[in-house]
């Protein structure tokens, strides 16, 4: 877990903090008045998820969903699984979902068409990180935190295969094969 191993960080921690309490922002303005339900997708987002919360000027509430998407060898399912799912009833509700990176865009269109049959009120994305070049499919994500270029990285709640989730910032994992 050192900078021996991964480098330099592509994201530090300072950039980090300082682009989610933008978004944190942002977020309270367009929800003011309104009552907000933020949904951390698990694993990866709990990191990002716990920082952007405490970013929001509002008195929200919190939920998880846990899918999968990525097995151990990192290679992509395709098609994404509930595993565990919310805890409550979304029907009426705004709705933020908060993702740790968009990559294919396969996982954000698949709970889209989940969540959307449940009804809520308005559904939005968060996803701290943006890979967009290599999108499978067109996705909609209403809060970017960093658009990254096609690397695979780690860290803030992100794996590989599993590990890595603690680093305290984002670096590229050099060397992965992803598909
Ligand atoms: P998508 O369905 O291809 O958009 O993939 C989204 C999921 O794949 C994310 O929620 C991550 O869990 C995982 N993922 C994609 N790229 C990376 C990466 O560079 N590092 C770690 N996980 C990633
Ligand atoms: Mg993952």
């Amino acid at each position: 877990m050192s900078e021996r191993i991964f480098g330099k960080p592509i994201i530090t921690q300072v950039e980090m903090q300082r682009r989610i309490k933008e978004l944190g922002r942002r977020i309270s303005i367009d929800y003011e008045g309104k009552d907000l339900l933020v949904v951390g997708v698990l694993k990866g987002a709990f990191a990002f998820f716990a920082d952007l919360i405490r970013a929001i000027r509002l008195p929200v509430r919190v939920d998880f969903i846990m899918v999968s998407s990525y097995g151990v060898k990192s290679k992509s399912a395709g098609r994404v699984k509930v595993i565990s799912d919310l805890t409550a009833d979304i029907a009426g509700q705004d709705v933020l979902i908060v993702e740790d990176i968009v990559d294919s865009g396969l996982t954000v269109n698949s709970l889209k068409k989940n969540l959307l049959s449940r009804r809520p009120k308005s559904l939005r994305f968060c996803a701290l990180l943006d890979k967009q070049e290599r999108r499978k499919i067109d996705v909609v994500i209403d809060y970017v935190g960093f658009k990254i270029p096609n690397k695979y990285v780690v860290g803030y709640g992100l794996d590989y295969q599993d590990k890595y989730r603690n680093l305290p910032y984002i670096a590229v994992l050099e060397n992965v094969d992803e598909e």
